[in-house]
């Protein structure tokens, strides 16, 4: 008998698939009536496939009183209410690992393209401006400046190995110190104060909530870039636009938002802002790589075997 499942919101197809092969699935997502869908299931439904933006609130939890496990695509459970799982006994996994290379690639892209002004560039290019304007202004080098990695877990080790290949040299800052080759500063400002370009790889949630405002974009200067992979909820975000048009800070690289995807119009004509649209894991083999692992864990669940990956 398959185990029937909730899935919340619309998933990579591949994935999608695997998990119709597996479970009975039931999509809240097309649902027109969704708290009838959900009366209708709650005597049934067993496990809850989520991802990244769509999460799961207390409420949802509630509406399904045979709920035994939450398994998220994705490695951030942000938007998953972790004390309400915790109180109902519902365990919460994720995607750690599998998209590690691939985040990091992306930030990578990101210091690179706010620091050298490629997309800029090509723009300037593309607009027809070499010809009639002359050469593209010059830009900054990542060889010697300082990378300042706030969050220094396996997506920010992997972010400090490629930057260390670039010539950059690496700071940090966790809650704890780390056995790593890299330098320890005891909180966000000293970090920015000491960085070039000020990494966000923390997770994101209640406990990291604005930790990047005023004071820290202060202490990173005019001369300082920042780039944000991780949610767009650890900046202050209306801060972080004023500091921009008013040049307190050089430029940004980013791959979250809050609000995403719709996002501060603010952001569309802000020429020292190198915007990705969440992107940081979006490849077909690491987001085949994620589904095989969020499948997996509901397989392993529903089979009474310890999961793969808890929370
Ligand atoms: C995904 C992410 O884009 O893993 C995460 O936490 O933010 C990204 O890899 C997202 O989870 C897709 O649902």
């Amino acid at each position: 008998m398959k185990a029937e499942i909730i899935v919340v919101g619309k998933i990579f197809n591949v994935t999608q698939a695997k998990l119709d092969r597996e479970f009975n699935c039931h999509k809240l997502y097309e649902a027109a009536d969704k708290p009838a869908f959900l009366k209708a299931l709650a005597g049934k439904v067993r496990g809850l496939a989520t991802f990244g933006p769509s999460g799961a609130d207390a409420k949802l939890m509630d509406a399904l009183p045979r709920l035994e496990i939450i398994s998220n695509f994705g490695v951030g459970v942000d938007a998953i209410d972790l004390a309400a799982a915790k109180q109902r006994r519902i365990l919460v996994t994720n995607t750690p690992d599998v998209l590690n290379e691939c985040v990091a690639d992306t930030a990578m892209a990101l210091v690179l393209n706010a620091l050298r002004r490629f997309p800029q560039s090509e723009t300037y290019l593309r607009s027809g401006y070499w010809a009639t304007r002359g050469a593209y202004p010059l830009a900054t080098s990542l060889g010697g400046k300082t990378l300042g990695v706030l969050g220094l877990g396996r997506i920010g080790e992997a972010i400090a190995k490629r930057a260390s290949a670039f010539g950059m040299r690496i700071r940090y800052h966790n809650r704890s110190k780390k056995n790593v080759p890299y330098a320890y500063d005891p909180d966000v400002v000293a970090l920015a104060k000491n960085s070039d370009v000020l990494m966000v790889a923390t997770p994101g949630g209640a406990e990291t909530s604005k930790l990047v405002g005023a004071k820290v974009l202060d202490a990173l200067g005019p001369e300082g870039f920042l780039v944000n992979i991780s949610r767009g909820s650890v900046v202050d975000e209306p801060v972080l636009l004023r500091y921009l048009k008013e040049g307190k800070i050089a430029g940004v690289g980013l791959d979250v938002f809050e609000g995403e995807p719709r996002i501060s119009p603010e952001w569309f004509g802000l020429e020292n802002a190198v915007l990705f649209p969440h992107v940081g894991s979006a490849t077909v083999e690491t987001r085949t790589a994620m589904g095989d692992l969020q499948v997996e864990n509901l397989k392993l669940h529903f089979a009474g075997k310890p999961v793969r990956s808890p929370v």
